[in-house]
């Protein structure tokens, strides 16, 4: 071969090297979202913990989720409380395909269509609701609590999405659903045992959870304290006694805040009082054990940190909060305190305000100074918060399930770096 022939591969083989290099550069920007946001970062989420990075459906065989909405026909109603502020939907998808599986924990996102507040017609509204039922079944189950006024502002209207479901949604309804998605899920590996705790309607993750681990050849004990505040408010009372009478390897603590005169302790309930810290002491044996905990957000803001203070290891405690909660907040690593904090221009709304490192993120940032955002899971994975971002670069605390339309970010896992503008 001629010197100048060996020249002429040899520069082809740099040029195709670099220009791989290049394409993988792109593919990697893209998949952290696209432009405007810089490399995930390495910090606590707010309302999650510490997160499994495997992907739904990666090791099962079925089918993986879809993209995008998807049509569902509601099967069946049913009130799961004797005070009926809780009831369940079952969803086929109306093409009549083959349904997903999930992990124990996940959630499902709905694009509501709710009557305007003020005006008439219509407009979406975006929540998310957990999966309540194991996976594999032929239907999905989401169970929904009604949500009234806030008790000290009874002035207030109740809840949009959640009253929809209970007044307006009914069998034979259709629903635009998004694919099972969440990072708090059952880790499915192990022998280690299992103490779910949920406070209210945080039980349902831990009802599908409790269905994947009784229902088949798992040898973990699991214990589930469930906190309400009388036997009015259980959901599905007779399906975890019936568990409990079935497998002696579950153990069920049903604490009742304010027992109704017709509760009995022993009968309909084990432990008067809320679930604290002290009763997880007082009841658990002293061994490693793996703690999901899904709650209000006071509950939850009390006992991960008490977990942790208590010598439960941070990778063996993971939560979920339904709503906005403040746990473990760190100041982002990076963030160096001396430096003035960059400016948050909110365009819309013609505010600019001084980042503040302790709100957490973005959304939180703009919720706790009055503006208008919107949200669902808070937790990077359904792009009810998506938001244009009109100047600067935000960094993901963890790579997002969503991707979001480009020059747009997803507030609820967003900090800032540096001075930005976001349509809001
Ligand atoms: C990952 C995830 C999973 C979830 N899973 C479930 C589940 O399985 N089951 C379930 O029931 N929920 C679940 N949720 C919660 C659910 O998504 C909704 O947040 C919940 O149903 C309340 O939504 P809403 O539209 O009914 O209430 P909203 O309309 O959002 O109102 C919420 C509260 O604010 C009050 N409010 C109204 N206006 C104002 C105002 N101006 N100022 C202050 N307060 C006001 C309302 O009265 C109400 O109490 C989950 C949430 C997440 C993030
Ligand atoms: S609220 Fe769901 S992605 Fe931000």
């Amino acid at each position: 071969m001629e010197a100048g022939e060996l020249l002429a591969i040899l520069v082809g083989l740099l040029l195709l090297q670099v220009g791989g290099f290049a394409l993988f550069g792109l593919w990697r920007r893209r998949r952290q979202g696209g432009d405007g946001v810089a490399g995930s970062q390495a910090r606590a989420s707010v309302a999650h913990g510490p997160s499994a990075t495997i992907q739904p459906n990666d090791d099962d065989g079925a089918p993986p989720g879809w993209s995008g909405l998807r049509d569902f026909v509601v099967q069946r109603k049913v009130h799961e409380s004797a005070d009926r502020s809780i009831c369940s939907f079952y969803l086929a998808p109306v093409d009549g395909g083959l349904l997903p599986r999930f992990r124990p924990g996940q959630f499902l996102t709905f694009t509501l269509d709710v009557p305007r507040r003020d005006r008439g017609g219509t407009e979406p509204l975006t929540r998310c609701y957990s999966l309540s039922d194991a996976p594999g079944r032929d239907a999905y189950r989401v169970s929904i609590k009604r949500a009234p006024a806030p008790p000290d502002r009874p002035e207030l209207p109740p809840g949009r999405g959640s009253g929809h479901f209970h007044d307006r949604i009914e069998a034979g309804d259709r629903l635009a659903v998004r694919a099972p998605a969440g990072r708090f899920f059952l880790q499915q590996e192990g022998d280690t045992p299992v103490v779910l705790i949920a406070g209210g309607i945080g039980i349902t993750p831990m009802l599908s959870m409790l269905g994947w681990l009784l229902e088949r050849d798992d040898k973990r004990e699991v214990r589930l304290f469930y906190g309400v505040r009388n036997g009015a408010e259980v959901a599905m009372g007779a399906q975890l006694r019936q568990w409990a009478r079935d497998h002696g390897r579950f153990h069920l603590h049903r604490c009742f805040s304010a027992p109704a005169p017709e509760d009995r302790l022993g009968e309909d309930f084990d432990h008067a009082g809320r679930v604290d810290l002290a009763l997880l002491r007082n009841t658990l044996p002293l061994r490693r054990q793996q703690f999901y905990l899904c709650g209000p957000p006071p509950m939850m803001e009390s006992l991960v940190p008490g977990l942790e203070s208590w010598g439960v290891e941070p990778e063996d405690i993971r939560y979920e909060a339904f709503g906005p909660a403040s746990i473990q907040r760190a100041t982002p690593a990076g963030v160096d305190a001396e430096t003035p904090p960059p400016l948050i221009t909110f365009s819309d709304s013609d505010r600019a305000i001084p980042w503040d490192p302790a709100a957490g993120s973005l959304l939180e940032f703009a919720e706790a100074n009055g503006v208008e955002v919107t949200s669902g899971c808070r937790a990077g994975s359904c792009g009810g918060c998506q938001t244009r971002l009109r100047a600067g670069r935000v960094a993901y605390a963890h790579p997002p399930d969503f991707e979001p339309e480009p020059g747009h970010c997803l507030l609820c896992i967003s900090s800032p770096q540096g001075a930005i503008t976001l349509e809001a």
